[in-house]
């Protein structure tokens, strides 16, 4: 009996050579898993077609778009998830979870062995690599596209000797599920030029973004967005609704130069429109309804959440600690944002919530003003006493330090 391997296939061009290699080459029985995260070529039906076609034993297919929007990007949402301050993480949320999607069917069809189209340059292969041993050390992980060390043109070359259908369009490499499109190669390496127009598909570009300001609101409760425009809606709706309003406006066009986890930089392109809205309004959310200090350590948290998932490390026990703290955390998160959206601009245009800090009464520059401001000189005297002693004994050191200088 012939070994079997169970695929992680996109209907891609990588991945439908794959499918070929690992039999020819490989001698293997190939069940081919396609998952829907919200990717806009989501024909589950047609991409197993194609699979069966070139040969897969058997096809798996499932619509994931709840789990991953509950369960992952919801997180990067109580997070403020963004790598380098940016990217809102929607390639590296959904590692995860097709990881364990694949280690769940895996086990079911007693496969050893778990394949992935990901090169030997990125971070998918940590991700996935680190994942599946994470859940199920037992299982070998396999990269064909690494191991094969084959560049874009020798699989064209190959997908013709095969006859695999080789999708046009195909100048970038892409990536896409309901949080985000990453845009990756081709004229984008060329950091001397802007992102070409034509990498663009969920963003109008500013010139071409509607000119009219659009206001809408989102409503959070615990941290994540319940409504949009005050009608209730479940998460990944209210995220493909926002896609498709923001990216009209320019919204959630991401040019940046980024650290891989392999230590290599590289451009990348990202379109997020409904991630940028939904963290813009969540975390001016946050500077109402959190203390300076929850702020602060919040920032914290976030950043390590960021940089955890970025690098793989989801399965880490670590992340159950962080899942813990920010649950805590956005418990106080209720409310309403109201932002305008115009230009690829996010534009706060009022605020409102139960658990709101703000008291106008203390902070007004107005009249009928409560704080009482006698007390502030004290405060001054104690808050500022070792600073000005610390001073005043090493002014003559610090003089000293100056003049060498
Ligand atoms: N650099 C991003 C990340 O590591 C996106 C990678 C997406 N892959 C692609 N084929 N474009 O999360």
């Amino acid at each position: 009996m012939k070994e079997k391997v169970l695929l992680l296939y996109s209907g891609g061009l990588d991945t439908s050579v794959m499918i070929k290699w690992l039999q020819e080459q490989q001698n293997f029985d190939v069940l081919a898993l396609t998952l829907d995260v919200g990717q806009e070529k989501n024909d589950l039906q047609r991409i197993a077609a194609k699979a069966k076609k070139l040969g897969a034993v058997k096809t798996i297919t499932e619509d994931v778009k709840d789990k991953f929007s509950e369960e992952f990007v919801a997180q990067g949402i109580l997070n403020d998830g963004l790598y380098l301050d940016k990217y809102p993480l929607s390639t590296s949320l959904a590692r995860p979870l097709m990881s364990m999607e694949a280690v769940k069917f895996a086990e079911q069809n007693d496969c050893n062995i778990i394949a992935h189209g990901s090169t030997g340059k990125g971070n998918d292969q940590v991700r996935f690599e680190v994942s599946i041993k994470a859940l199920n050390e037992d299982l070998t992980v396999i990269a064909p596209v690494r191991e094969m060390n084959m560049n874009r043109d020798e699989e064209v070359e190959y997908a013709k000797l095969k006859n695999i259908e080789v999708p046009n369009g195909g100048k970038y490499s892409v990536d896409e599920n309901l949080w985000g499109r990453s845009v990756e190669g081709s004229n984008i390496e060329f950091i001397n030029e802007g992102v070409p127009e034509d990498a663009y598909k969920w963003v109008l570009p500013i010139e071409k973004s509607v000119d009219k300001p659009v206001v809408l609101s989102v409503t959070y409760s615990g941290g994540l967005p319940v409504e949009l425009n005050e009608k209730q809606m479940p998460l990944k709706d209210l995220i493909a609704e926002l896609n498709y309003v923001a990216g009209q406006s320019g919204i959630g066009a991401i040019d940046m130069i980024e650290d891989r986890v392999v230590g290599i930089k590289s451009h990348e392109f990202y379109e997020c429109p409904a991630a940028i809205t939904i963290i813009t309004g969540h975390k001016y959310l946050e500077s109402l309804v959190l203390s300076k200090r929850e702020s602060q350590l919040k920032k914290f948290m976030d950043q390590q959440f960021a940089d955890m998932v970025y690098s793989g490390l989801w399965f880490d026990p670590l992340m159950d600690h962080i899942k813990v703290f920010q649950q805590s955390i956005n418990a106080a998160v209720n409310g309403m944002v109201k932002l305008k959206l115009y230009k690829g601009n996010i534009i706060p245009v009022g605020v409102e919530s139960t658990n709101s800090l703000y008291d106008m009464s203390v902070s007004t520059y107005g009249k009928n003003q409560t704080f009482d401001q006698s007390k502030a000189p004290g405060f001054i005297y104690v808050f500022g006493s070792q600073t000005i002693a610390t001073r005043k004994v090493r002014k003559k050191h610090l003089e000293e330090m100056i003049i060498k200088e």
